[in-house]
């Protein structure tokens, strides 16, 4: 059984490690056995659409994650909406029919994720008049917000699955209630939530802490005589493709600057619209005074932003990805977004959803600084969702192979 796993963008990676380790230790399990069959035997062909492409957010994942390298790169590189799924599309297709995968895996809910589920739903295989199985991990998220980009590749890439993975209660109810029998949904749990679990510890060799000159136990170095730091992320285009709102939130996030360094991890999209739109301003930190203030730096490798995110006081951010491993880490998150797809990281976990107006995020952050939320980690993110998916993807296929050569 062949089974094809798409990654394209910077959450990918950590969503598909752990699939990929699952369905090697499967087939050395099997070959193992004593009833070992060719014929049983589960390999994973790893596809990287390259929507992501620049070293720090997509080259250092494989070695920190230690992904194996891409079997195929498409290097389809960035564009609008419509060029980069086409060409993603087009040039799936040709990796598709020829080397005619049992499953196409994707997961997330990037450009890449849609594009490959929607080339597997119609192609055809010469000879048997098939196609791959299509399993999507991470499915039945929803924000209800079809402005976001992501919205929309979530509930067309579900529409379009065989099998949909489902990482927290609410996407089975979100997937019920449209209509996917319930027969095709699968609550296995957080596979990114596997890649955390499985890096925590060695993420705490990272040197990111001293080379900024803070500290695990929150005593600063360079005089910050309050030692303590904040995360920042933000990249949806909501918040930093118009001026306005960018600013906005740069603004609110003043008085937490005031008090301790705030380190922000800048997306090459929110780089791009810092220059863009002459934002520099907000960021004055003065590296060699140590002072406070909001300090830029390049995307951080896995292991390095895991490390960060571990010791921080609060992190703000508009990822998807983020506000669930702050959860697990029992980490203070403000969300700056209206919504989340994720609600788990609110009810269970230590996420609160701020929205974008500036009081408010003042007001969200103040309260996650003086006492944090009680957190239990969600059901079933305990680091063996790949192995229980890998588990139900093989039986699930293997059952549908009998079934087809029996007719
Ligand atoms: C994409 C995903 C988003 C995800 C994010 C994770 C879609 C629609 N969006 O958003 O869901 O949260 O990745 O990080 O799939 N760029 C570089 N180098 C790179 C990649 C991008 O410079 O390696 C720049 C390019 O100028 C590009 C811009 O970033 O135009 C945006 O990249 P794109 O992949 O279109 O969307 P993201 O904002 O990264
Ligand atoms: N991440 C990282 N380095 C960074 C910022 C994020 O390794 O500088 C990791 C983060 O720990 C999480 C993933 O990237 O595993 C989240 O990706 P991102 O925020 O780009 O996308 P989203 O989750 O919003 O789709």
């Amino acid at each position: 059984m062949k089974i094809m796993i798409v990654v394209g963008a910077r959450p990918n990676f950590m969503k598909a490690a752990p699939l990929m380790r699952a369905i090697q230790n499967y087939g050395g399990q099997r070959a193992a056995g004593s009833l070992a069959d060719p014929s049983d035997s589960v390999r994973a062909v790893l596809v990287h659409t390259g929507q992501h492409y620049d070293e720090a957010m997509s080259g250092s994942f494989f070695v920190d994650l230690t992904l194996p390298k891409p079997d195929l790169y498409l290097g389809v590189g960035s564009g609008s909406h419509a060029v980069q799924t086409g060409e993603i599309m087009r040039l799936f297709e040709q990796v598709v029919l020829s080397e005619r995968p049992d499953v196409v895996l994707v997961v997330g809910d990037v450009n890449s994720t849609l594009a490959c589920a929607l080339v597997a739903s119609k192609v055809t295989y010469d000879g048997d008049g098939g196609r791959p199985t299509i399993a999507h991990v991470e499915a039945g998220l929803r924000s209800f917000d079809r402005y976001m980009p992501e919205e929309v590749n979530r509930v067309l890439t579900d529409h379009l699955s065989d099998l949909l993975f489902v990482t927290e209660e609410s996407g089975v109810q979100n997937l019920l209630s449209e209509g996917i029998p319930e027969d095709r949904i699968h609550f296995a749990g957080n596979t990114m939530i596997d890649s955390l679990l499985a890096s925590k510890e060695k993420a705490e060799h990272s040197s990111i802490l001293d080379r900024l000159g803070v500290h695990k136990n929150g005593n600063g170095t360079n005089g910050n005589s309050r030692g303590k730091y904040a995360l920042l992320t933000l990249h949806r285009p909501s918040n930093v493709d118009h001026r306005e709102n960018f600013s906005n939130i740069l603004h609110a996030l003043d008085e937490l600057a005031a008090v301790g360094p705030v380190f922000f991890s800048a997306h090459p999209r929110t780089r791009k619209r810092i220059a863009e739109f002459g934002l520099d301003s907000h960021f004055d930190f003065d590296e060699m005074g140590g002072k406070n203030g909001i300090r830029i730096l390049e995307p951080l490798g896995y292991l390095d932003f895991l490390c960060l995110m571990k010791h921080a006081a609060v992190v703000v951010t508009d990822s998807g990805g983020i506000q669930e491993e702050t959860t697990c880490l029992g980490i203070p998150c403000v969300t700056v977004r209206e919504n989340t797809e994720r609600p788990v990281t609110v009810t269970k976990g230590t996420n609160v959803i701020a929205g974008t107006n500036p009081q408010k995020i003042r007001e969200a952050i103040r309260m996650q600084l003086q006492g944090r939320k009680n957190a239990s980690a969600p059901e079933k993110w305990d680091g063996h969702a790949a192995e229980r998916i890998v588990e139900t993807l093989v039986t699930r296929v293997r059952e549908e192979k009998l079934e087809n050569a029996h007719k």
